[in-house]
This record gives C-alpha cells, structure tokens and sequence, in this order.
C-alpha cells in the first residue's frame, strides 16, 4: 500500500507533537468520535451504477516468482538480498499463491459481491527481459485464465499494467531515472492491450507514481531502494509522466476504435490538512498537495506541473548554484501531448497529516520536503492501525475528494484502494469501522460536494505481501493461512459485512433513495 507506501511510508520528515494544543483536543473530540462512538453514518444509497471492488497487486499475491519463465523483477532483488530490507526476511516468492489459486480468488471475489477485480500485471512474468523481444505465452495465459474466470463469474477485470515490480534489466540500466523506460513502458502496454484489450475496459498506468518516485527513489524504503531527494525522484516523476502519456495516446492511435476501454491512472498521498487556521498553514497545505498530488495529476489535466512547485524547485536549485531547475521542464510540445491523457482518476485513500512551513533547515536540502518547505506529522492521539504511518482519520477522505474534485473539474474519480491494517485477525471490527466511517464520508463527498466518484475498491482482497512490511501487517479481507499449502483464504467479519454492502449498496440498515 501506500505512500501507503509512500502507502506505506509518511513522506516527510515526521515529528511528534509533544502538546497538543487546545485546539488540537477539540477538533480530536469531534472527529475521533466514528458511527461506533456515535456518529451517524450517511444513510443514502450509493448511486445504481457506482461500483464496489477490491485490490490486489502481482508481486503481493501471485508467487510463482521463477516458474514458467518470468523474468527477474526488482521486488525479487530487493527479497533475496542479506541481509534481507524485509521485516522477519519474507519474500513475495509464494505469497498468496495466487499464480496457482487464482480460482479461489474468483470464488471469493464472488463471495464478497464484488463488481470488478482490480489487479496488476507482472511485466517480467509478461516479457521475461523486460523488453518486447519475447512474450512468454505463460505468464500471457495465466492472465487470460484470469481475466475469463472473472467474465466467467460477471466479475469486470481492472488492471494496472504497473504497481511496483519492474523488471531487473530496467533497472540495471537506471530505471524511470532513464528516459528508456518510456519507450520501453510503451512496449509492454502495447503487448498487455493487444493480448488482454478485447476483454478489459479499464485500464490504469502505474499505481501511485508518488510512491515509485518518492518512496523508491529518495526515501529509499521501497525497492529500488534508491536515495535520491531532490533529483532522482524528480527525474523519476517526468519520465513516468511522459511514459503514461506515451501510452495513452498510442492506446487513442492503435487500439480506442476496437477496444472502447477507459485509461487512467492513480494518485495518492494523505490529505494534508493545514495544523491550524493561519494563512502559512493553510498555504504549506495547498504547497504539500501540489507537490505530491498535483506533480502527477496536474501535468495530464493540464499539461505542466503545478506553479508552486516548478517555482519553489526552481528557486531552491539556483540558491544551490545549479544552472537549472532540479525539476525537469516539459517543452511546449510535451505540454499539448500530455493534456488530457486520461479518461479517469483513480485515488488512493489512507490517511490525514497535518502540514506546517518548514521553520529553519539547510538550503542544501533536497527533496519534496525541503523544496516544498513544509513539514508534516501525525498526532500521536489519533486512532492507530498496526501501520505507524497509517491514522483512522475518516474527514480526511472528504477533505481530500473535495480537494481533487475542486482542482480537475470535470474529471471522473475512482477510489482505487482504501483500507486498514491489523494483526490478521477474523474479528476486525476495526477493520469494518474504517470502512463504514470512510464510506461514509466518501459518500458525503459524492452527496453534498459534487464529486464525480463512480466506484470504490477496498484494498485488500486477502492478506498478503505487504512490502518492507512482509506479512506483519495484513490489509486483507480474508484471511490467508500462510502455513498451508494451499495457502487457505477464511472470510473476516469485514468480508461478511462488505458483501452487504456491495448487494445493498447501503451503510445502514435502511437507506434513503
Ligand atoms: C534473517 O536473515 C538473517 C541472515 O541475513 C538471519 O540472521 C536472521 O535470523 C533471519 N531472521 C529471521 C526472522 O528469519
Ligand atoms: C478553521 O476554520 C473552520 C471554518 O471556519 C472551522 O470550522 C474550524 O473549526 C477552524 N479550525 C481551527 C483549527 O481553528
Ligand atoms: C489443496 O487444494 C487442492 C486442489 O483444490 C485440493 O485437492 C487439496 O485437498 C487441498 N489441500 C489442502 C491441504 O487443503
Ligand atoms: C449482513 O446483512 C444481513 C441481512 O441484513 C445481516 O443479518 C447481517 O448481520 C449483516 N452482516 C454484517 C457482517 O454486517
């Protein structure tokens, strides 16, 4: 998950708050208090068309990470390194099994109700070098498989052509810090449409850039492990961006006419709520949201990063002595060929951080912290999960539709993943109180504030390979036997309650039309 990673890892540098001021503890009274200390859920029913799914992606779930000719990708290095970067050394080796139980998956799929299953591609288990010299029918037909099991059962696939296991080769030769990448992401989404296209409708590019970019490339806590604030991560973020449009627009020139999908792409972060109501706060908010949201949103809405953030980088790098910004410019023709690329937005739900300016700190600094000049940080009140970046905070959700809906008028959102971690236990009434009181304001999003959402994907189908996690924080709604051969999935309570919910499409126990 998430920035979740960066789902999964806050962003900045955190600080605690010691004393939490008078203000803190009223708005902490108010908005801790969820439907089971006694706030009221919203009662009307989601639209008839809204769509409730769940998530997964390949490295997470599949296993099978050298059979049938995969390729080696990024998330094997980074698991079969010693020492191991991965709590208690697990590795995604078998996982969930799903190469194998895939099956199982679509039973439980059904189970729950879902209307769409939305997965990732394994690039190296589709072109094994990476590069489009050779499609190994294998890993093409364990997705075929798939995709009819999911038809089978009216089960609509919506898939991610990358979340996170880039292949090795790739990488050897610098990965999205090489513009090679884009060309070379063009070819495998050229195979993934060409082989999977007749029967997809949804398509999403990459699955959280921020998390690619920033957590892999300048916090160094997800693989590629690499530690480049300030420079990498930014000359990661224009090269998937270009890469993205690429795909896109060949998506329009070779397939759209026969094909008739929808591509998008999905954004995430917290919402960065200003700490209190003074200007600089709720200025260092808006700065933090462009830079993580608007980095990769505002360039396929509007061609070009955010102002703010192409000013401060800019800014910052001359004080540095470099000749030119830090951040990549995009020319004129890139400006026009990328606006516009996307039918939808998809976004990542997890958490809130509050946001103040940056007081003090080197000008030598590099990275979106620094360059942004704010710091954000949790309060070590707020509801806990068993993820330390991950606080229950169901407003924030709101705050943050309101947020997108209000930047990229006229876009059509998705909620691609929301969820909550715990121990893996099949009690998880917190899990299912996440959920309703997220909903809940997701749906207010929708009812009072006119944000286009038309669908909402729990995240995760079952526990599974949580990232430098391992399996010591499980998002899923069932529950996986890691022990058994057939890595046995059991329904949590969350599961039962979520399948009510994909039927009534309803939070209460009577909705309002
Ligand atoms: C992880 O691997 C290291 C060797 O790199 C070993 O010393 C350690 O005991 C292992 N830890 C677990 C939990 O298996
Ligand atoms: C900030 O202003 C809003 C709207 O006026 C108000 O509802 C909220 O309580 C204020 N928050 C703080 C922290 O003062
Ligand atoms: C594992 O799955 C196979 C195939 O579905 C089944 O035959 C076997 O009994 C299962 N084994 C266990 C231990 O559940
Ligand atoms: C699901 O709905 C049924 C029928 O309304 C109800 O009896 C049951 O308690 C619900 N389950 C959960 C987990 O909410």
């Amino acid at each position: 998950m998430s920035i979740k990673t960066a789902k999964n890892q806050k962003f900045m540098t955190d600080r605690t708050m010691t004393s939490s001021s008078a203000v803190l503890t009223l708005l902490l009274t108010f908005y801790c208090s969820g439907n089971t200390y006694g706030e009221e859920l919203n009662n009307r029913r989601f639209p008839q068309d809204f769509m409730f799914g769940v998530a997964t992606a390949s490295y997470q779930v599949e296993g099978a990470w050298n059979e049938d000719g995969k390729g080696v990708n990024i998330w094997d290095v980074a698991t079969h390194q010693v020492p191991s970067p991965v709590v208690n050394n697990a590795t995604g080796d078998v996982a969930c099994d799903s190469y194998h139980q895939y099956k199982r998956d679509v039973a439980i799929l059904k189970e729950i109700g879902a209307d769409f299953y939305r997965f990732s591609l394994s690039w190296s288990r589709i072109l094994p070098s990476g590069f489009d010299d050779k499609v190994n029918k294998a890993g093409v037909k364990y997705y075929k498989n798939l995709i009819k099991e999911l038809r089978a059962n009216n089960i609509t696939p919506l898939v991610t052509l990358f979340h996170w296991d880039l292949p090795q080769s790739l990488q050897d030769l610098g990965g999205f810090q090489n513009d090679i990448i884009i060309d070379r992401f063009v070819d495998f989404a050229r195979v993934c449409f060409r082989e999977f296209g007749e029967d997809v409708q949804y398509w999403m590019t990459f699955n959280e850039p921020i998390s690619i970019c920033h957590v892999g490339y300048a916090l160094a806590t997800l693989a590629p492990q690499i530690n480049s604030p300030g420079m990498g991560e930014y000359l990661c973020a224009h090269n998937l961006m270009r890469a993205h449009a690429k795909a896109y627009r060949m998506y329009d020139e070779e397939f759209r006419s026969a094909q008739n999908g929808l591509v998008g792409i999905d954004v995430n972060g917290a919402w960065y709520e200003p700490s209190t109501n003074s200007s600089e706060d709720i200025e260092a908010s808006e700065t933090l949201m462009q830079f993580t949201y608007g980095c990769y949103a505002h360039p396929i809405v509007h061609g070009d990063y955010p102002e703010v953030m192409k000013k401060n980088v800019a800014r910052r790098s001359a004080l540095q002595g470099y000749t030119r910004s830090r951040l990549p410019e995009f020319t004129p023709e890139e400006i026009k060929y990328m606006t516009g690329t996307y039918d939808y937005i998809g976004v990542n739900i997890y958490t809130t951080e509050l946001v103040t300016p940056a007081k003090g700190g080197s000008i030598s600094e590099m990275g979106i912290g620094p360059d942004a000049q704010v710091t954000s940080w949790q309060p070590e009140e707020w509801e806990k999960s068993s993820s330390s970046w991950l606080k229950v905070v169901p407003w924030g959700a709101r705050k943050l539709l309101q947020w997108l809906g209000s930047n990229y008028k006229g876009a059509r959102f998705i909620i691609t993943e929301n969820g909550y971690s715990d121990d893996g236990r099949l009690e998880d009434d917190a899990r299912l109180s996440y959920y309703e009181r997220y909903l809940s304001k997701i749906r207010d999003a929708i009812e009072f504030d006119g944000v286009d959402v038309f669908g909402y994907t729990a995240w995760s189908l079952m526990d599974n390979f949580e990232w430098m996690r391992g399996y010591s924080e499980k998002f899923g709604l069932y529950q996986v036997d890691f022990n058994s051969p057939n890595r046995t999935r059991t329904p949590k309570k969350s599961a039962k309650w979520y399948a009510n919910v994909t039927r009534t499409k309803c939070l209460v126990e009577t909705c309002v039309e």
